[in-house]
C-alpha cells in the first residue's frame, strides 16, 4: 500500500535536515523542534487524536508504545486482570509480536471470507475471554485493503466490554481526509509515515511511528 519515489525521499539528503548531531544543544536544534512540534499538531488533526508522540522509530515500536499505555492505563484503574488482546486473523505478524512484547495474551478473532472481520466470531471471543479484555488491535483499512464497515461497532462492543482500542493506523495513506481513528473509536494508534508521505521505512533506518492519542488519557492535552 505504498509508493515511495526517490524524489520524494531526497530530501532526507539535504545536509540542513541530514547533519544535526543527535546531541546538538537544543538552542542550536530549535528549527527541528518547530519541525517536530508541527509535525506533531498536523497528525492529531488528521487522526481526531488529542496528542502525538513522534518518539517511536517504527510502526512495531508504536505498537508496543500504545499496548504498554493501554496496560498502564487500565492498571491504574484497579483492572490488573485484563491481559488478553483480541487480533483479527488478518492482521499484520507485528501486532501479535507487540502483544507477546507487551506480556499480554493473544486471542485470534477470525476473518470471513469477504476480508472483514467475522462479527460472529468477534462477539463469541468477547464473551469468552470476558473480564479479562484488555482490548483489540484493529488495522483500518485491514491489511488486505478492506474498509470494515462496521469499524464504529466494533469499537462500540469492545469498550462495552470494558476494552481499550488500538487502531493500527499503518494505512493511514488510505484513510487521511475521509476518516480519523481518534473519532470512529480508537483509542491509540500507531501510523507508518512510510507509507503516507514517502519516508524511509523504520527498523533500520530514520523512520517515525508515530503515536496518537485521546484526550480521555490526557485531560490536560489540547
Ligand atoms: C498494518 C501494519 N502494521 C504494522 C506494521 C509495522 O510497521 P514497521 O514495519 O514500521 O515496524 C506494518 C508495516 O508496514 C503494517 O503494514
Amino acid at each position: 500500500m505504498k509508493l515511495n519515489a526517490a524524489a520524494e525521499m531526497e530530501p532526507i539528503s539535504w545536509p540542513e535536515f541530514a547533519n544535526i548531531h543527535p546531541l546538538a544543544p537544543q538552542d542550536q536544534a530549535q528549527g527541528w523542534h518547530e519541525l517536530i512540534e508541527q509535525l506533531e499538531g498536523w497528525l492529531a488533526e488528521i487522526t481526531g487524536y488529542a496528542a502525538v508522540s513522534v518518539q517511536p522509530n517504527a510502526g512495531s515500536q508504536g505498537e508496543l508504545a500504545g499496548l504498554l499505555a493501554i496496560r498502564r492505563y487500565q492498571v491504574d484503574r484497579g483492572e490488573t486482570q485484563r491481559k488478553t488482546i483480541l487480533i483479527p486473523s488478518s492482521a499484520h505478524g507485528t501486532n501479535a509480536a507487540s502483544a507477546v512484547l507487551a506480556d499480554l495474551k493473544v486471542v485470534v478473532v477470525a476473518t470471513a471470507s469477504d476480508g472483514l472481520i467475522d462479527h460472529e466470531d468477534l462477539k463469541a471471543k468477547i464473551e469468552s475471554v470476558g473480564d479479562e479484555l484488555a482490548g483489540i488491535m484493529v488495522t483500518y483499512p485491514s491489511t488486505h485493503g478492506v474498509y470494515d464497515t462496521d469499524i464504529s461497532m466494533v469499537c462500540e462492543a469492545i469498550h462495552d466490554a470494558g476494552g481499550q482500542v488500538y487502531v493500527d493506523g499503518a494505512n493511514l495513506n488510505a484513510l487521511m481526509g475521509l476518516a480519523r481513528p481518534g473519532k470512529f473509536g480508537g483509542d491509540v494508534s500507531h501510523l507508518n509515515l512510510h507509507k503516507t508521505f514517502c519516508i524511509p521505512h523504520g527498523g533500520g533506518g530514520p523512520g517515525v511511528g508515530p503515536w496518537p492519542w485521546p484526550s480521555t488519557w490526557c485531560p490536560t492535552c489540547r
